[in-house]
């Protein structure tokens, strides 16, 4: 028995109100609009409110995506949150979540793959659709990295900003439309080179561990760039080849927005005009699983995105975690 595929059924994204811009940071590290815009692509970013926490910005994302799915809130029988920065190691985020939407004991958890959270979690959801597990899948990505960055790092605190994005996705009813493909891996051998070491089992909390600033983000910003490029690349391609179309089929590129010289690298190599690449790195930064939802919601928002168009995402994060999704909207 064939299966209908999966659809994105409906979108929806919230940014906090502050923005915090280039010129902010130059008054707190040694850094400048000029490093930050030419290196990075970026010129600002929003961050959280204080007492804002993660499910708090789901919450409003979800509504939103919600109501554009044009289905009730109950019937949303799946919450998967993407996050590398919950309100609390436990209970999840999504948990969280299903309380503040008032929904009824459904499943939901958080999904820890970093900046290709979200893209993980629609690929979980379309094998749980597909198999006839779920029906509405709440799939989100979420961060508050201004809480988890070293604010007197200039190498990594400049890179990131808050956020959440979210999706609905349920069984497509049209011949034609929903996934195409999916593509993802990850390679842990290569996870001291961007890390939060401390708050987990490996170094608890301690004096010592808040002293020395583990409970941040710890880059090697050379070395993730060059395998960044490498990934992002590989995740495109891929992506458009389990397809069977070719990069000349892809109407929207959403590509995960660590840094503008990585998007750069990676349309180049998989044939795909800029123009047809979603690009906002320079009003959101990096907000690791957010990413890519916020993007997806901004592009269907603006009429960048629209019914029968062909959407590719791909993604790269800490882990190292990668993937790739070509979907027929
Ligand atoms: N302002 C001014 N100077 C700076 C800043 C700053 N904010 N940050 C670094 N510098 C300096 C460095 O100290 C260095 O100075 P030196 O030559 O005197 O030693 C110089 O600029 C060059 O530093 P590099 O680190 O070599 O700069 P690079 O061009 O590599 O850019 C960056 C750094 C932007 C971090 C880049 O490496 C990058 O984008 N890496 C990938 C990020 C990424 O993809 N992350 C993955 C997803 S994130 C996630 O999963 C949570």
């Amino acid at each position: 028995m064939t299966r209908n595929k999966t659809k994105i059924a409906g979108t929806g994204s919230y940014l906090p109100e502050r923005v915090m811009t280039n010129d902010d940071w130059a008054k707190l590290v040694d850094t400048s609009d000029e490093w930050i815009t030419t290196r990075t692509g970026i010129k600002e970013r929003h961050f959280a409110a204080e007492g804002e926490a993660t499910s708090d910005m789901v919450t409003e994302a979800a509504k939103r995506a919600i109501e554009d799915a044009n289905i009730k809130r109950d019937d949303i029988d799946l919450i998967i949150v993407a996050t590398v920065s919950p309100d609390t190691a436990y209970p999840s985020a999504g948990n969280w979540t299903q309380k503040k939407l008032g929904l009824g004991p459904i499943p939901s958890f958080d999904l820890g793959a970093a900046c290709s959270g979200f893209l993980y979690g629609v690929i979980i959801a379309d094998s749980l659709i597909r198999t006839g597990m779920a029906k509405n899948v709440l799939v989100a990505g979420a961060e508050i990295m201004s809480r988890v960055i070293n604010w007197e790092d200039r190498a990594t605190c400049v890179l990131f900003g808050d956020g959440a994005g979210a999706a609905v996705l349920n069984a497509a009813n049209e011949d034609g439309q929903g996934i195409l493909s999916t593509y993802w891996g990850a390679d842990g051998n290569l996870g001291d080179l961007l890390i939060q070491p401390a708050g987990g089992s490996a170094i608890p909390a301690s004096r010592e561990s808040v002293e020395k600033k583990l409970h941040t983000v710890h880059m090697k910003g050379n070395e993730v760039f060059k395998n960044a490029v490498l990934r992002m690349q590989e995740a495109a391609i891929k992506a458009i080849e389990l397809a069977n179309l070719t990069s000349n089929d892809i109407d929207l590129y959403i590509p995960h927005q660590a840094n503008i010289r990585i998007i750069e690298a990676t349309i180049k190599r998989a044939g795909i005009p800029r123009e047809k690449t979603l690009i906002n790195i320079d009003k959101i930064a990096n907000i690791s699983a957010a990413t890519i939802p916020i993007g997806l919601d901004q592009a269907r928002k603006q009429g960048r995105l629209k019914k029968g168009d062909t959407l590719l995402m791909s993604s790269f994060g800490a882990g190292f975690t990668w993937g790739g999704i070509v979907v027929k909207m």
